[in-house]
């Protein structure tokens, strides 16, 4: 369902951005905004801020920054259609129906069904746990340390040794054949229907609003398979979901620990590290760092210490640091998996080996080490162009240097042997790393134009940043800029609504950031435009220096680039008159 733009902007200027966040943040008022410990990083002082004014919230800590709607988005996790809807809900507001098609509309029911049988099933085993019947599973739990309260939080249950009694169950709620087939937790058939899980440990497994989307079962003891999962169904998509991000979602912890199974993510939890996280069954997809981008920048990673660990830990390392991801390793020897350690050692050894956790780049060589015998003068040599051919992957030079110092000093090789070997390689391997390490003049014009352009779009960004901030000023620049001189698409984009805005006497920031907020990049931008307060402590005769240099450089560079484009000697010398009155403007 699309919503028209005015619905979305009554939903939004419905909801007092103060009244929602206040249900979710404890803030204090000072000055004119309110104050509070932003919900979107670990903090200890408060930075995040929301202004009533501008109905935007804003955090200097860590960036985050939007209207009611995007907070809901972001603090929910919710789509922006749900975002939307739960407010509108809020403020009681009737949306309009969507004309859906009758397979739409099936679709949507088939999923509400579905969620209400896995909830139903999770009960039912839940129950069977605490019955005679189930006692098996119980003590098998109980075994491995868990106690009623981790039960009870992850729900887990059991499905006990007949083969049908959670169909008959379900059938009792009067549900069809047709739809329990869909669930994944039955198999229907002619002959008589039975149940896929049957003497096991169940963990109903949850999506990030709590919902069971599926299930594993573990066999008690040393049975085949291991653990069986619920088929992939309309609710469950393996590589979309992460076992336990329900819980980590809310912790505060500012990194999550990725691990590999159901057992380690409890055993975490339970050991208070409520920052835990596990793939299910499946390696580690682009998809999982995806979803888990939203909430952290930094992955420990706790994969088992077996060979499948270090395998799998070198599979997620690039997926992570693709998504922008940072990531260490976490070294849990002479234990297998976080589970078993935990067991041994508790919860404040577990908490030194995150301290001690390897950066993954040293990891990975840590990993290539073991296929060199350094004995042999020539798998020595390899080894190091192997390192350095890995040290290329860096295309920041400062970066590079860094991890060069690094790996020098842990492997004991001599820096600048290390360092020659990186650029030596590099002028056989990649013009890029090329260019970017023997700086030649090319590159540093490149740079050069590079920061010029950063340097005007800046200054564009600075502009509209004081003009929303000071309305005042708009008087200043009266017939000299207009949003034409904005350069910058978006920008230009923005700046015609900030114009328009500030003329009809309705400058609204919220606003105009609904307009961005299908696009994360422009969105993230513009937010930043209305919320970069300007925390330069300058006194009143600098700002006036500072804003006067700001709509120069603005004013020159669209002038410049208007002379470009000239179309003819009258066009160019008006142009070269703007550009000689510029100099000598001084606001
Ligand atoms: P415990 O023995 O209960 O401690 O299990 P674990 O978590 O240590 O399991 P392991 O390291 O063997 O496996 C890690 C994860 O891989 C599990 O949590 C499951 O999600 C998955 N897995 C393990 N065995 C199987 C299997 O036989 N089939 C499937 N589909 N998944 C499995
Ligand atoms: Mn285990």
């Amino acid at each position: 369902m699309f919503y028209p733009e005015e619905i979305v902007e009554e939903v939004r200027s419905r909801n007092n951005i103060v009244d929602v966040i206040s249900g979710y943040v404890k803030m204090q008022k000072r000055g004119s905004n309110y104050f509070g410990l932003c919900p979107f990083h670990n903090e200890k002082s408060p930075s995040f801020s929301v202004s009533p004014d501008k109905q935007m919230y804003y955090c200097f800590g860590c960036g985050a920054g939007g209207n009611v709607i995007t907070f809901v988005m972001e603090y929910e996790n919710y789509s922006f259609k749900e975002a939307l809807e739960s407010l509108a809900d809020r403020v009681g507001m009737e949306l309009p129906k969507e004309e859906e098609s009758k397979e739409a509309r099936a679709h949507a029911e088939l999923r509400v069904t579905l969620l209400k049988i896995n909830k139903l099933a999770a009960n039912y085993f839940y129950f069977q746990l605490k019955q005679p019947q189930g006692k098996q599973g119980y003590d098998y739990l109980t075994g491995r340390k868990l106690s009623d309260e981790t039960i009870r939080r992850f729900g887990l249950g059991f499905a006990n040794k007949t083969s049908n009694d959670l169909y008959l169950y379900l059938k009792s709620k009067n549900y069809s054949d047709q739809v329990l087939a869909q669930t994944g937790l039955v198999t229907v058939e002619e002959r008589g229907s039975h149940d896929k899980f049957w003497n096991r440990v169940m963990f109903p497994i949850m999506d990030v609003n709590n919902r069971v989307i599926g299930f594993g079962g573990r066999v008690m003891g040393d049975g085949t398979p291991k653990y069986l999962n619920s088929p992939e169904t309309r609710l469950f998509d393996k590589s979309r979901n992460l076992y336990g991000l329900n819980y980590a979602r809310t912790s505060r912890e500012k990194y999550m620990l990725v691990c590999e199974g159901y057992m380690d993510v409890i055993a975490l939890h339970q050991a208070g590290f409520t920052n835990a996280v596990a793939s299910l069954g499946t390696a580690f997809t682009s998809q999982h760092g995806m979803i888990l981008k939203r909430y952290t920048d930094q992955v420990i990673l706790t994969y088992d210490s077996d060979g499948a660990g270090v395998k799998a830990a070198l599979r997620a390392i690039p997926i992570l640091k693709d998504v922008g991801i940072s990531c260490k390793v976490l070294n849990m020897k002479p234990y297998k998996d976080p589970d078993e350690f935990i067991k041994n050692l508790g919860a404040e050894a577990f908490r030194e080996r995150i301290e001690k956790a390897r950066n993954s780049f040293l990891f990975e060589i840590d990993v290539l080490k073991q296929e060199f015998n350094f004995e042999d003068p020539e798998q020595k040599t390899g080894f190091y162009n192997r390192v350095a051919e890995k040290l290329l992957s860096f295309s920041d030079a400062l970066e590079r240097d860094n991890y060069i110092q690094a790996v020098s000093k842990e492997y004991l090789i001599n820096y600048q042997d290390l360092k020659q070997l990186v650029n030596r390689l590099s002028l056989r391997i990649s013009p890029v790393a090329e260019a970017a390490m023997e700086r030649r003049p090319e590159t540093v014009l490149r740079e050069k134009k590079k920061e010029k352009e950063d340097g005007v779009k800046r200054s564009q960004r600075l502009l509209l940043t004081w003009l929303i901030e000071n309305p005042l000023l708009f008087d200043k620049i009266e017939g000299i800029i207009t949003p034409e001189d904005f350069r910058d698409q978006l920008y230009h984009q923005v700046a015609q609504m900030v114009f328009d805005g500030h003329k009809t006497g309705d400058l609204n920031p919220a606003g105009i950031l609904n307009r961005f907020i299908n696009d994360e990049v422009q969105y993230k931008e513009v937010a930043g435009l209305f919320n970069a307060s300007l925390r330069e402590e300058l006194n009143p005769e600098e700002q006036r220096k500072a804003f006067s240099e700001i709509v120069k450089k603005v004013k020159k560079n669209s002038l410049d680039e208007a002379s470009r484009r000239a179309a003819d000697i009258g066009q160019l010398q008006k142009i070269i008159q703007a550009q000689n009155e510029l100099k000598n403007l001084n606001l």
